[in-house]
């Protein structure tokens, strides 16, 4: 975790205020501060005392509260928070927020803070698709609000269907995500991603095993450091994060005219598709029928993206991935120098494809970082770090160059 400071937990009245209680405990293990004030229905679920208890801080839930010295609960509580997160938010409040009302102690410190809210809705499915709660949480996110979940499933009403809080461990994660610094802010981030696919008649072809997660973990790391962030993607059974600009492609040739096509705005390519290297020549028309005869493909090489986008002058700061079978360190660091590129990340094969955890080694002019098994967007938070260090460093001796050039 990145220099965490302190979240404000608002908790207010739902069912799911038993899962807050989860959440702290696990903000609190991250080495979070956590500081939890309370609405007066969130106590009719689960007393102060819990979250007292699990998060080492007293609990506020009175505008009037006369521990403060200053009777200013709300300025205070807001100022010390990094993020306030709202979980779970009912209905009600959600709806307060909109009217920015500011009439007990978390909705008049939701109103006073500077700092980035999240909202975690809770609520039984009915209310959550009423026009007026959807209505509701369009004008928060326009407000800059971020909106975390909810999730379909079993409601504690016994129905079934969208309204449910998202898991603690996904809220973590969410807030894990919130507190990445922004390294890459403003930047133009373009990302390729899964594996192609190269026809052999209309329902034939070659492709590989490539899930695409590498790639995706890492559009969502270099999101989540402020880049803007194109992700050309190869067909897979992901969801892209929102706010990426995807283009879906199939074939080697599709990924490679996107690329173009995007390239020329990029500060930063990270090619981590895993592209095949050769097409067929004049794929069938129709599908073609079996016959005892053998069939012969004739395939011919697909253009290599990462090179050609390396070698491109003025170009994007470059980004190669390689999965080897064996020998990974000899091949890898053979081909970060034969494709000219600053980094190159290096994984076994076998240890990866379709996988949610990987290792990583990164090869650079510095030499070689290994990156340990850790879940893939663990190790796409870590290499965008590492990615936005060496581009920084590069501005600067291009900076330099030019300035000696025009001495
Ligand atoms: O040479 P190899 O295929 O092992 O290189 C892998 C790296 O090159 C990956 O970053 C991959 O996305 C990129 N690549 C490419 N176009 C190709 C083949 C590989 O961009 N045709």
């Amino acid at each position: 975790m990145t220099q965490t400071k302190c979240l404000l937990l608002g908790v207010t009245g739902g069912i799911a205020a038993y899962k807050a209680a989860e959440l702290t405990r696990l903000l609190v293990q991250e080495g979070i501060e956590v500081q939890v004030v309370m609405t007066e229905a969130a106590c009719r679920f689960v007393g102060p005392a819990t979250f007292q208890a699990l998060s080492g801080n007293t609990v506020y839930t009175d505008l009037w509260d006369a521990r403060i010295a200053n009777n200013m609960a709300h300025i205070d509580l807001s100022r010390e928070a990094d993020v306030v997160l709202v979980a779970p938010a009912s209905a009600d409040f959600i709806a307060k927020l909109v009217h920015g009302r500011a009439d007990d102690l978390l909705s008049t410190l939701c109103l006073a803070r500077e700092c980035p809210l999240l909202v975690a809705p809770a609520m039984n499915r009915q209310m959550w698709e009423n026009p007026a709660t959807q209505r509701n949480i369009a004008q928060l996110e326009r407000d800059g609000v971020t909106i975390l979940g909810p999730e379909s499933g079993e409601q504690a009403c016994g129905e079934t269907g969208m309204g449910r809080m998202l898991e603690p461990e996904t809220l973590l994660e969410d807030i894990r995500a919130n507190f990445q610094p922004r390294l890459l802010q403003g930047k133009r981030v373009l990302i390729t991603a899964g594996p192609t696919f190269e026809a052999i008649d209309t329902v034939r072809g070659i492709t590989n095993l490539s899930s695409g997660k590498m790639g995706y973990a890492t559009a969502r790391a270099a999101l989540e450091a402020g880049a803007e962030v194109i992700l050309v993607s190869g067909s897979v059974s992901l969801t892209a994060p929102a706010r990426v600009k995807l283009v879906s492609v199939t074939s080697a040739q599709e990924m490679f005219a996107a690329v173009r096509q995007a390239v020329g705005d990029a500060d930063i390519f990270i090619g981590v598709a895993a592209v095949a290297d050769y097409h067929v020549v004049n794929p069938s028309k129709q599908k073609i029928k079996k016959s005892s005869q053998s069939l012969n493909l004739q395939l011919a090489p697909n253009p290599d993206i990462l090179e050609y986008v390396a070698s491109l002058p003025d170009g994007p700061f470059c980004v190669g991935f390689a999965a080897e079978s064996e020998n990974f360190h000899q091949h890898a660091e053979q081909k970060r120098r034969d494709k000219k590129i600053p980094l190159l990340a290096a994984n076994l094969v076998q240890d990866t494809l379709g996988k949610d955890e990987s290792e990583l080694v990164l090869f650079d002019d510095s030499g070689v970082h290994p990156l340990p098994r850790a879940p893939k967007i663990t190790l796409a938070r870590q290499l965008i770090r590492h990615i936005a260090e060496l581009y920084a460093k590069s501005r600067t001796v291009a900076q330099f160059k030019k300035n000696q050039a025009g001495k």
